[in-house]
């Protein structure tokens, strides 16, 4: 009997792996242009961990964590998200105390959710994101905002919208609050049980309710902005100008809210809709915070940070035909013709990848179409075979496989050779031997 996958997990194999691969170096690539450095942090952390963090009163605290006690009889949480490790982890290390401020992280790695799967939703995802940690300057928050928005166009999304607002200082959220609670005390029987508990453990999450009836409600409640403070309302407007004077397009949405709890000031979202009308929900979301470092146990210091779920942004790339360099390709397929050739094929391969190149050799005695086919799948640029005049002469015979010219190469010389069809065709692609 075969054993299945966990529900909403997935395998990430061959051209998914690649392309993986590559978004995480492309946003590694964005993240090194904007000075941040990695950070890795244990996939289990302590329970308490999360909830002093992503918040008591969130759902992902409330009903979605994987918790379990250890064998120490230790309650242990599988990270729902990473800030709150890195938090931890610049905490224990006193990096605010060596480090230079802002301290600059990005991260990228599997966190675990116990949501509904659904497109784009899984229990195990991938998570790529950056936090600032250590400046107040409305600067820093457009930085990260610029930063992500950066990476997903280099991924090659053009049209990203960037949904943004802000939740205030705390003085501004406690007033906005209040004013909630007293608008939906009145509407609070006709709404879904979800909101009900909303109203208790924090009302402004009833405003991204996506519950139809509800949000008719929504839309009459008491907005945000009118309960600024003037430094909370001046901060948004610094981001926002910093956004406009980049030509970086935003919405301002009202009731963009996010559903954890450390959030303070500016918080948004990015969102892409493909050409099929594929949208999976924001594919990255982010925001400003003020307790977080204090919360665990350290000074009080700001930070701001942003992460992305490199499923949805595969699948968003995927459908509207952004992928590139997923094939497999390699540079020479070595083909030993007969028991005696593999010897021969066998050294020829491997001087080919102490030089460099990337080389495949079929060690089983398979004959010429079927190892033609293979060298085809495998996506390489030369074929070399290797048969019993090969053998004899001491040459091997090289095919282009793109243009199906043939030529003959001495063992001696095949590293120079290889040198020289690579160089050449360097001119047209950036080979990785040059890089
Ligand atoms: P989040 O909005 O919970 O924020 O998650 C960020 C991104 O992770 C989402 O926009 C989505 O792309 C992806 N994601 C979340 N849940 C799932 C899931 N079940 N399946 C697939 N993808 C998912 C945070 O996690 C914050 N730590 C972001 C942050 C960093 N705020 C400040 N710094």
């Amino acid at each position: 009997m075969e054993i299945n996958l966990p529900k909403g997990t997935h395998d990430v194999i061959l051209d998914e792996a690649r392309a993986y691969d590559r978004i995480e170096t492309v946003f590694k690539a964005a993240a090194d242009l904007y000075g941040f450095n990695e950070m890795r942090t244990p996939v289990i952390e302590h329970t308490e961990l999360f909830v002093r963090s992503v918040g008591d009163s969130s759902d992902i605290v409330r009903k979605e964590m994987y918790t379990f006690k250890d064998k120490g009889d230790r309650s242990i949480t599988l990270r729902p998200e990473l800030t709150a490790g890195i938090m931890r982890s610049i905490v224990n290390n006193k990096l605010y105390a060596t480090q230079d401020l802002p301290l600059k992280a990005y991260y990228v790695g599997p966190a675990f959710r116990y949501e509904r799967p659904q497109l784009g939703r899984y229990r195990q995802f991938n998570q790529f994101g950056v936090e600032a940690v250590g400046v107040t300057s409305p600067y820093s928050d457009a930085e990260v905002i610029m930063l992500g928005f950066n990476a997903l166009k280099m991924l090659g999304f053009e049209d990203i919208t960037l949904k943004i607002n802000t939740l205030g200082d705390e003085a501004s959220r406690n007033n906005y609050r209040v004013a909630l609670k007293e608008y939906f005390a009145h509407h609070l029987e006709g709404m879904c049980e979800d909101c009900k508990v909303r109203y208790e453990v924090n009302p402004l999450r009833i405003l991204d309710c996506k519950v139809p009836e509800d949000q008719k409600i929504v839309e009459g409640a008491p907005k945000m902005s009118n309960y600024l403070s003037p430094e909370a309302k001046d901060r948004f407007d610094a981001i926002l100008a910093l956004l406009d004077a980049f030509s970086v397009p935003y919405e301002i949405d009202e009731n963009l809210v996010r559903g954890l709890d450390y959030y303070s000031h500016v918080v948004f979202e990015y969102h892409y809709t493909t050409k099929k009308g594929v949208n999976v929900g924001a594919m990255g979301a982010g925001g400003h915070y003020d307790n977080l470092i204090s919360d665990l146990g350290g000074p009080a210091l700001s930070g701001v940070g942003f992460a992305c779920g490199i499923e949805r942004v595969y699948a968003l790339l995927k459908d509207d035909e952004l992928l590139v360099d997923t094939k497999e390709t390699t540079d020479f397929y070595v083909m030993p013709m007969g028991e005696e050739a593999l010897q021969d094929g066998f050294m020829v391969g491997a001087a080919l990848r102490a030089a460099g190149y990337r080389t495949e050799v079929c060690l089983e005695n398979k004959n010429f179409k079927t190892m033609f086919k293979r060298a085809e799948r495998k996506g390489s640029r030369f074929a070399i075979i290797i048969g019993d005049d090969e053998i004899k002469t001491e040459t091997v015979t090289m095919k282009n496989m793109a243009t199906q010219e043939q030529f003959k190469v001495a063992y001696g010389d095949l590293i120079a050779k290889a040198d020289e069809l690579f160089d050449l065709e360097d001119e047209e692609h950036h080979h990785h031997h040059e890089e």
